[in-house]
């Protein structure tokens, strides 16, 4: 599962949706430019690395873009283990 944001400045991220700590839903977390905090717990995590700043492992941190369509496009990474 992957949790995706458009973030006030306009920029896109995405990022694993399960909180590493205790599982919390990372998409319903509050964010600014640069951070999400998990609702469950409080724990915040850097949007562009997926790193945690309150001790807990990182967040995976997915490409993400737009398309000259308007689609959506999260690199995943799983074409690339085939
Ligand atoms: S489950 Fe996310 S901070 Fe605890």
């Amino acid at each position: 599962m992957v949790a995706v944001f458009r973030l006030h400045n306009g920029a896109i991220r995405a990022v694993s949706a399960v909180c590493p700590h205790a599982g919390g839903p990372i998409a319903d977390g509050l964010i600014d430019d640069d951070v999400v905090i998990c609702p469950l717990h409080q724990h915040i995590f850097d949007l562009a690395t997926g790193c945690s700043k309150t001790g807990q492992p990182p967040l995976r941190v997915y490409d993400v873009r737009v398309d000259d369509d308007g689609d959506l496009i999260v690199h995943t990474g799983a074409l690339e283990a085939r």
